[in-house]
């Protein structure tokens, strides 16, 4: 691995919004070393991508300081970084679905902290035409693994439908129901 961290011209870092700064400061040390260069990263090419709307380190029993502390933001390598955005969204330009560019376009509002935030909950209300509501997780899990009896050996139709969740319990939980 050492090798292939010297001969390498750039390095790729997916979904870097995740990652803890010390992870970062350690790869810039460890290249420094490896390649005998004192420049940032031994003089490699690091590429982040990510988008910091979406989540940040996950840091087990953290307050919010503790995570925008740990995020490569807060890291004394992101004054070296150079932002570059990509603003097409591909779903949209490449199937040519309307529906998908105004949900793209709610999403926006929703990153940006552009939605109304009630002032008694803290919460937002999603704009009507977001997406389908339920109002329980059974109605939930109806609709979107509907018969599930007659299917769940069926993998097409198993590999068009998901049900997301925020947290591993909640995951664990729906798992269990369905
Ligand atoms: C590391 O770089 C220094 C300065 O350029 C040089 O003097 C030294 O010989 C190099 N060490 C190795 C192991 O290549
Ligand atoms: C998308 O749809 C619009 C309007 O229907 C059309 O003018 C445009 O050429 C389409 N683009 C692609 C990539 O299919």
């Amino acid at each position: 691995m050492a090798k292939v961290l010297v001969a390498s011209k750039v390095i790729i870092w997916d979904e870097c919004t995740m990652a803890h700064k010390r992870a970062l400061e350690a790869l810039d040390r460890t290249l420094k070393d490896l390649r005998n260069d004192s420049r940032c990263f031994g003089d490699a090419m690091i590429l982040l991508s990510g988008d910091f709307r979406q989540t940040l380190p996950v840091i087990p029993k953290s307050t919010v300081a503790d995570e925008i502390n740990a995020c490569l933001k807060s890291s004394n390598l992101w004054r070296y970084v150079k932002k570059l955005q990509l603003v097409t969204n591909m779903r949209v330009a490449l199937v040519n679905d309307t529906s998908a560019e105004e949900f793209s376009k709610q999403l926006l509002l929703i990153g940006n902290g552009r939605v109304a935030v009630e002032e008694s909950s803290g919460l937002i209300a999603f704009p009507s035409n977001f997406c389908n509501f339920v109002s329980s997780k059974d109605e939930l899990i109806n609709e979107v693994f509907p018969n599930i009896i007659a299917n769940h050996k069926n993998k097409k139709w198993l590999s068009e439908r998901a049900i997301l969740a925020a947290k591993n319990k909640d995951v664990n939980d729906l798992n269990f129901v369905i």
